[in-house]
């Protein structure tokens, strides 16, 4: 079963509407529903706050502000990782970024709340807030760590000299914008009192995170709060913790003691669920002839909200990707009155790669060097900072599959010197790396004495095809047909996880479930084996196969729901878990990543500059792929939000309020199928013993990681002209 392609065991629920997302558990009874108003100035006090009209309006039943909200527990920075902690909203009158909730409007219907909340009358003293990241840069300040708690900066050799000494240098700066994760499904929650407690039915990536934060926020015993979340619309890094619209439904919910719901506007996800950081990223490279780097630099400020930092890990995969005796990394940040950021798609190697690859790719030039021979010339033996081995790195098998695959030698020699009628033709390559994580979580797998399979844990499906990978591997571990296989996800009370996010949820989970089953066998097989009814009675364990719901030793079988039935009617449990990155020595043993080489090939039309992707082809290694299907599905997504990042992707700061001015997906350009003619995905055959005993690493986030500056590189290829002000629009590039 692992590593079929088997359907999605979701996909008749999903087609047919009855898979129930947050807002739609109607179950909870009739609700009552909230509208956020979000503050119309990014910095400032807010100075008089007149409720009255509101609270008189139709069907209105409350209108919260910070003068009656409840008093919330802090952000409590102890607690080691911020999905855990409390969110407290509307806890007084200052406002930190545009857009922020000042008031909670709940009424009998949609209508009644959204018409209230237009009567919310907010004055406000307008501070003087900082909005342009390209402005005077004297705060620019050093976090203690980065993202993931990785080190900010790092220095190996001697920089400088290496540098200086180098026969070829390229020193550049690049620029990523403001960019969202932006889910189909806006962040949403319905909140149900059931005597003391809530049921919190809410869109996130991590049920025992939302537990604690929504526990910790209202200052309720976790053990009150029920999180269920049984199918997300997507995530993408914005729902690994829960934002303002579940805190204010859970604290609306409580005082009305009648279900609330609140739903994010589109406008409002581009405001409060956090967002990629912008950067300014110096790359420098310095060569001998032969293309082998001596120094590597890769320098990143970024904007964080003034009071909620967030480091964004751009430079961390540089210092695992390419061989130089002389490296620095380095991360500054420069606090603005913008929302805060947050984790989006690959957090780090996204917008970091695409630097970095496009500085190759420059240094590649200079050289008068193919791309791929200098990639391939520059890898390295060991991981180049930590001195310790790869586990399983096959980045060189994907460049060179993929350049065979894609045509490669047909690439224009010399930028600019193709010309199909209008079109300029030109060819581009990047090689991706992404790091690997792993977080405890538990697993429960129960044996029914019907033989059938139940799959249990609080782990969530955000559309990448959980419920389906964990089918596989319990069916495979129990020797079941998968229709014999339940999964049951998203609720609290189950064994907890890390949930979904940072590419950690499929292998971790699939471990999980792997372990469990294998201690179900054993229970199984040791009960088997002491029966003197049983027909495998005394026979030797190490031969037993278990297929079709069969366990067989040689000639001898029994129905593995007869061994359930007689030995533990109520059904037979097992447990499986995965330990946390930092217990596990396989972490601090090897540098564990995922590989992959994209390429890209462009047209621009010679006179307007107009752009148009060609095709793309990304050849990956991932360790073992669990279920080939789901996996392309992955890779293609982020293949895809790579071609958006280097051409269309970013938001724009009103610099006046700091408002982002195209908060809506009319204005905010992502590819559409038109933008996207031909994806092609290669998958090579792996297994990676030192990332778990399935072998498998994480997929999510691979996809986008250096698909972007395959496409930029390819668009400098076509017409000679280097853009490093992403996204690379036609005005930049005429
Ligand atoms: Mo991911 S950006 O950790 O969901």
């Amino acid at each position: 079963m692992i590593g079929q392609g088997l359907n999605r065991v979701d996909g008749p629920l999903k087609v047919s509407g009855r898979a129930a997302y947050a807002y739609e558990h109607w179950e909870a009874g009739q609700p009552l529903y909230g509208v956020i108003v979000g503050a119309t100035i990014g910095k400032g006090r807010i100075t008089r706050i007149d409720t009255e009209d509101a609270e008189s309006a139709g069907g209105v039943r409350m209108v919260m502000t910070y003068h009656n909200a409840p008093v919330q527990g802090p952000r409590d920075e102890s607690i080691a990782l911020e999905y855990w902690r409390a969110q407290p909203v509307l806890t007084g009158p200052e406002i930190h970024y545009y857009g922020e909730p000042v008031a909670l409007v709940v009424a009998g219907t949609f209508e009644q709340a959204r018409a209230a909340a237009e009567l919310v009358d907010v004055e406000y003293a307008v501070g003087r807030g900082r909005f342009d990241f390209a402005g005077d840069d004297d705060e620019t300040y050093i976090p203690k760590v980065v993202n993931a708690g990785l080190p900010t900066d790092t220095s190996v050799g001697d920089f400088d000299a290496g540098f200086d000494a180098a026969a070829v240098r390229v020193d550049e700066n690049y620029t990523t914008p403001y960019e969202f994760s932006m889910p189909m499904e806006p962040h949403a929650c319905l909140v149900e009192p059931r005597g003391e407690d809530l049921v919190v039915y809410v869109s996130c990536q991590i049920v025992d995170a939302a537990q604690s934060s929504v526990a910790g926020t209202l200052r309720m015993d976790p053990a009150r709060i029920h999180i269920v979340s049984p199918f997300v619309g997507g995530g993408f890094g914005s729902k690994l913790g829960i934002h303002s619209e579940t805190i204010l439904a859970a604290l609306a919910a409580r005082e009305l003691r009648q279900p609330v719901k609140v739903a994010l506007t589109r406008q409002q996800v581009f405001q409060l669920v956090g967002l990629r950081p912008t950067s300014n990223q110096r790359v420098r490279l310095g060569a001998g002839r032969d293309g082998r780097l001596a120094a590597l630099a890769h320098d990143v400020t970024m904007h964080t909200n003034r009071d909620l930092e967030y480091a964004e890990q751009t430079a961390a995969t540089t210092r695992s990707l390419y061989a130089a005796p002389h490296r620095l990394t380095s991360h500054r940040l420069t606090p603005l009155d913008l929302p805060r950021g947050s984790d989006v798609r690959a957090p780090g190697e996204a917008p970091g790669l695409l630097a970095v690859e496009s500085a190759m790719d420059e240094l590649a030039d200079a050289l008068g060097m193919d791309p791929v021979e200098l990639r391939i010339r520059n890898e390295p033996t060991v991981d180049p900072e930590r001195d310790v081995p790869y586990s399983d790195r096959h980045l060189v098998d994907c460049l060179r599959d993929g350049a065979r695959r894609f045509g490669w030698e047909r690439r224009p020699a010399t930028p600019a010197s193709v010309r199909e009628g209008r079109w300029l033709v030109g060819y581009g390559m990047s090689a991706a790396i992404r790091g690997h994580f792993q977080g405890p979580t538990a697993v429960r797998v129960r044996l029914e004495a019907d033989g059938t399979a139940v799959v249990q844990s609080d782990m969530t499906d955000i559309g990448t095809g959980t419920y389906t990978i964990l089918t596989q591997v319990a069916a495979e571990g129990l020797g079941l047909p998968p229709d014999r296989v339940r999964i049951e996800l998203g609720r609290s009370e189950l064994p907890s996880s890390w949930g979904s996010g940072g590419s950690w949820g499929a292998a971790n989970s699939c471990t999980a479930v792997h372990r469990a089953c294998a201690a179900l066998r054993e229970k199984l097989l040791v009960a088997a084996r002491g029966d003197e009814r049983s027909a495998l009675h005394g026979r030797d364990p190490a031969g037993a196969v278990f297929a079709e719901g069969t366990v067989r030793i040689g000639d001898a079988s029994q129905a593995m729901g007869e061994i359930v039935a007689r030995h533990h009617p109520d059904g037979a449990e097992a447990e499986g878990t995965t330990l946390f990155m930092g217990d596990d020595p396989n972490y601090s043993a090897y540098s564990i990543h995922t590989y992959g080489a994209h390429f890209a090939e462009v047209g621009v039309d010679a006179d307007t500059a107009e752009i148009r992707l060609r095709r793309m082809l990304g050849v990956f290694s991932v360790g073992r792929v669990l279920n080939p299907k789901t996996a392309r599905s992955q890779l293609i997504g982020g293949m895809v939000w790579g071609a958006g990042a280097a051409l269309e992707e970013e938001a724009v700061v009103d610099l006046r309020s700091g408002a982002f001015v195209n908060r809506d997906l009319a204005q905010y350009l992502v590819p559409v199928h038109a933008d996207i003619p031909d994806v092609e995905v290669v998958i090579l055959d792996g297994y990676d013993d030192k990332a778990n005993v399935l072998g498998a690493k994480g997929i999510g986030e691979l996809g986008i990681c250096g698909s972007g500056a395959a496409v930029a590189n390819a668009v400098f290829n076509a017409t000679g002209t280097r853009v490093r002000d992403f996204p690379i629009t036609i005005e930049k590039v005429l």
